[in-house]
């Protein structure tokens, strides 16, 4: 009997070592400690030993019982031990792994250049300027010495809601809000959107953007209109691109001029970007009318001004190389994601 307990115990130790798995290891205990197990087997057959013998085999049995139960206990704690290594490791986290990538929204070019020159006139000392875009003719046309039936109002094609009210055709509307509530000296720019009837083609929608510039101080010159800008137009594009200043006509400025960029897509020799003349215009601008400034009850012998007005989607097309104003308002996000 001895010996049987002995086999037993060997075969435990044989087969504790082969295990791999916590239930392959609970059948092992049932197998050799369970009610009807091998070592329970023989403490049951006990009775037919000689009383002699019976405490030395019945002490045995009980080392055997233990040392099989130590061995099932220790097998567990490892099993369990290197089962958590083994989760822990899955479950690890790599932190220095590349993050997951999700794509951000962009800016539109619109609204970049609406930065830009925001951005380039704070720097200049200007402030920011609002006016509504459902206005009085008295604001679009009239204060800018536009006089009734004056034929320079067919210049610009109006959107007429009611009686003396219209969708703004340009942001010099605002010139004349910003002059009514503001003592001068005036530094504002006021960036916004203008209506024209006009039929949509590759250079025309009937809704555009404008940034709008009025400084008034005292003793404001041509010259300062000039160095501003030139300066700006420098910092838009870049400084190798030529500026000129060209006469024009505006009611509410004299002299007028517009500004024209050396055209990017020739370098000023002349394409078809440019329709050959080398240039492309990109803003109005002149010298305060003192007709305006007196309908603002500013007076022209103290006080002098330059406007301008620049045409945003303009400067996005020839920034961005874009040949037709109707992408800027597609939403084709093919488009879009390359800004
Ligand atoms: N308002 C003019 C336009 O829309 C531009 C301009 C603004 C010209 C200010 C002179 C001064 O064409």
């Amino acid at each position: 009997m001895e010996d049987k307990l002995k086999e037993i115990q060997q075969k435990a130790i044989d087969n504790v070592k082969k295990v791999v798995d916590l239930d392959q290891l609970e059948r092992l205990r049932v197998q050799f400690l369970g009610k009807k197990g091998k070592v329970t087997k023989v403490l049951r057959g006990m009775g037919d030993l000689s009383p002699e013998k019976r405490p030395v085999v019945g002490k045995l049995a009980n080392q055997v019982k233990g040392k099989i139960g130590q061995l099932l206990s220790q097998k567990e704690r490892e099993l369990k031990e290197a089962s958590k290594k083994k989760q822990l490791k899955e479950e690890s986290i790599d932190v220095t792994l590349p993050g997951n990538n999700f794509d951000l929204a962009k800016k539109h070019p619109l609204t970049l250049i609406f930065d830009e020159i925001k951005e380039i006139f704070l720097g200049l000392g200007f402030q920011i300027a609002e006016g509504p875009e459902v206005e009085k003719d008295y604001y679009n046309f009239e204060a800018l010495n536009f006089p009734e039936n004056h034929p320079a109002r067919d210049m610009q094609d109006t959107f007429y809601i009611k009686g003396d009210t219209l969708l703004r055709t340009h942001t010099s509307s605002v010139q004349i809000r910003a002059m009514e509530k503001i003592e001068p000296p005036i530094r504002i720019i006021a960036p916004g959107r203008v209506f024209r009837s006009d039929e949509i083609d590759a250079t025309h929608t009937p809704v555009f953007h404008q940034v709008e510039g009025l400084m008034i101080d005292k003793e404001i010159s041509f010259a300062n209109l000039k160095s501003i800008l030139i300066k700006v137009v420098k910092e838009l594009f870049g400084e190798g691109r030529k500026v000129r200043f060209r006469p024009s006509y505006f009611p509410f400025t004299e002299p007028s001029a517009e500004v024209d960029v050396s055209c990017a897509n020739c370098n000023g020799e002349g394409c078809s970007v440019c329709s050959g003349t080398g240039w492309l215009e990109i803003l109005g601008a002149g010298l305060v009318h003192p007709n305006v400034l007196k309908m603002a009850e500013i007076d022209p012998e103290e006080y002098s001004g330059f406007a301008f007005g620049i045409g945003v989607e303009r400067i996005a097309m020839l920034k961005y190389g874009i040949d037709d104003i109707r992408l800027l308002y597609d939403n084709d996000l093919r488009f879009l994601e390359q800004f």
